[in-house]
């Protein structure tokens, strides 16, 4: 059997660490080799640092481990990082100086010149950018929780009929806030119309994603997105209320066609965490639905539904991603797949 790549989880403590710490325990091409939180946590096992909010037990080998501090003397060299934002930035860049590859959930580099933001099934091709780089380091970001589940929609369509203007207005999950999140008494019972810093990053990340990685240099996709972002008492599963206008005339079936066929690198190289189908449709007019569908190929299918014409924009429909998995850690793990199939882990081995 193939020896597996040991890896670092970085804020291993919180609750997209934690959802890496299930995900990893069973993988079958990382071995989960150290956790860092912060100085509170560390020099801890595990098990006392952290306040475990899983549905599944804290896998035994986790339990034991010893919390460090995020300092860049860990001996894995495939760190991953589910960091508060607030103090992800420093520390990713510190890592990343010193030779690490940090593969990472928070949004402080998204933009960086020199850092790919991936969707594996979305864009794979941007990777290439870290061969470009003289440091043997680099920073890969996943994006936005929100932003995941409206690039895989909206990738198909846009390769095949060419997007001009997005509306997007989204239903977000308390686990999106992360732990402990909300007050019950600010949730239970209520929407809370506003995210700080949601709006800004869908209306930018997909142009990113969307675009083209030319000589290097990032060309962003020329599309309109408007979003409204909002907190409801949901727990897991972001459903998002979409409308769009394309650039050439297509059908209803046409596009249902598209998202069915649907299939990307990830699939075809069969790497662990791909979804058999990135994306599922729905014909039964009151799906998707988060209680029911978030966890559809174990929680990094999307799922759409109610594809209609739409008075204002051309077509309309909803979609609906788990957060935590395809929006967070199960989308970095399958980066950090695609990037092992491809070589890009090879010196780590
Ligand atoms: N929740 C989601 O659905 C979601 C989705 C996509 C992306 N993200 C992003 O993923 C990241 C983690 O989110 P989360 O929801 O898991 O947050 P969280 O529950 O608040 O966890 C934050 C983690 O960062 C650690 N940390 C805080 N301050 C630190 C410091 N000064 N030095 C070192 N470590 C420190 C915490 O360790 P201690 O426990 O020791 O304080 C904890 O492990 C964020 O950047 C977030 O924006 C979240």
């Amino acid at each position: 059997m193939e020896t597996k790549l040991e890896v670092a989880l970085l804020g291993a403590t919180g609750s997209v660490g934690q959802k890496f710490v299930e995900l990893l325990s069973n993988h079958p091409w990382f071995e989960l080799a150290e956790v860092a939180a912060s100085d509170k946590s560390a020099g801890k096992k595990y098990f006392d640092a952290v306040n475990w909010v899983m549905t599944s037990p804290i896998p035994e080998k986790a339990k034991e481990m010893i919390v460090q501090k995020c300092e860049p003397n860990l001996k894995s060299r495939l760190v991953f990082s589910a960091l508060d934002s607030n103090v992800a930035g420093e520390i990713e860049s510190e890592f990343a100086n010193k030779g690490y590859y940090v593969v990472s959930n928070a949004r402080n580099h998204r933009f960086d010149d020199d850092v790919p933001l991936i969707v594996p099934e979305v864009n794979p091709d941007h990777l290439e950018l870290i061969k470009s780089k003289n440091s043997s380091g680099a920073i890969i970001t996943n994006p936005n929780c929100s932003t995941i589940g409206l690039v895989l929609s909206l990738k198909p369509l846009h390769e095949l009929f060419g997007i001009e203007a997005v509306n997007v207005v989204t239903l977000q999950a308390v686990s999106g806030a992360g732990y402990p999140g909300l007050a019950s008494l600010d949730i239970i019972d209520n929407v809370i119309p506003f995210i700080s810093g949601e709006e800004g990053k869908m209306e930018s990340e997909p142009l990113k994603i969307l675009g083209e990685l030319k000589n290097n240099k990032f060309d962003y996709a020329k599309i309109k997105i408007s979003a409204q972002c909002n907190r409801v008492s949901v727990i897991d599963g972001h459903t998002e209320c979409v409308q769009i206008k394309l650039k050439k005339k297509t059908s209803l079936n046409e596009i249902i066609k598209s998202w069915e066929s649907f299939s990307s690198l990830p699939q075809k190289l069969n790497l662990p965490s791909a979804p058999k189908q990135p994306i599922v449709y729905f014909y039964n007019e009151k799906y998707p639905q988060p209680k029911l569908h978030r966890n559809l190929g174990n929680g990094m299918t999307v799922s759409i539904g109610r594809l209609r014409e739409c008075s204002l924009f051309d077509f309309k429909f909803v979609v609906l991603s788990h957060n935590t998995v395809r929006g967070a850690a199960g989308g970095t793990l399958l980066i950090s797949e695609l990037m092992k199939a491809q070589g890009y882990l090879d010196k780590f081995l």
